[in-house]
């Protein structure tokens, strides 16, 4: 997992893996045949959830990240173009997500469209984690303060908003008990209390790959 001297990327990792996860999941519903994945992937909440999360940390990088580590590398090309990269990297994501969602609505060659389109998605957004963990995170830790590494999660969190509990249950889905505790035990204890009393149950009630009927149930 690299040797940060810096800054703590814990939450960096566990959202990189969450976000593996799901587009396993979301590979695993397309490749179906028993099901109809676009009406899966168009009634389950597991779709929504992984748009919001992946957008609001990609955008959170974009406005808090790149640009604090471009200031500072200024004039140095090799870094600058690994900053260039990554923002090129996230350019191609939020199309695909639209590209997907236009198949997912359309009756007569979605269903066509889809394998390929989410066979890109997999392939570019893990290419994307694994380069950014291979060479950004380093970067990161050597050029960020403290204070700015706060000012990323802070707009993070304000991106997340009021999905603040399905957020966490999500994050934490499917790893293991000392991961798990390891990661909340960063986390102040009221949040860390209301994922164990209520979130993490709530979560696993909404069955986020259910099929849902037609009434969303
Ligand atoms: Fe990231």
């Amino acid at each position: 997992m690299g040797d940060f001297k810096n800054l703590d990327m814990t939450m960096m990792f566990a959202i990189h893996d969450a976000l593996r996860r799901e587009l396993e999941r979301i590979a695993r519903i397309t490749s179906r045949v028993d099901e109809d994945p676009r009406h899966v992937l168009s009634t389950a909440v597991g779709w929504e959830l992984f748009k919001k999360f992946l957008t609001a940390h990609h955008t959170s990088e974009d406005l808090t990240v790149w640009p604090v580590m471009y200031k500072a590398l200024a004039g140095r090309d090799s870094e600058t173009a690994l900053l260039d990269a990554m923002e090129a990297e996230h350019a191609v994501i939020d199309p695909l997500l639209t590209d997907i969602d236009a198949a997912l609505a359309d009756r007569d060659t979605g269903a066509e469209r889809l394998g390929g389109l989410v066979e890109t998605l997999f392939t570019d957004l893990n290419a994307h984690l694994d380069h950014e963990e291979r060479e950004a995170l380093a970067l990161m830790d050597l050029t960020m303060s403290p204070e700015q590494w706060t000012a990323f999660s802070v707009e993070q969190k304000d991106r997340i908003g009021s999905d603040a509990n399905r957020y966490l249950p999500w994050l934490l889905d499917d790893i293991d008990a000392a991961r798990v505790a390891a990661i909340l035990g960063k986390l102040p204890p009221p949040l860390r209390a209301a994922y164990e009393t209520e979130w993490r149950a709530a979560y696993e009630d909404l069955d986020i790959w259910a099929v849902k009927d037609a009434a969303g149930r």
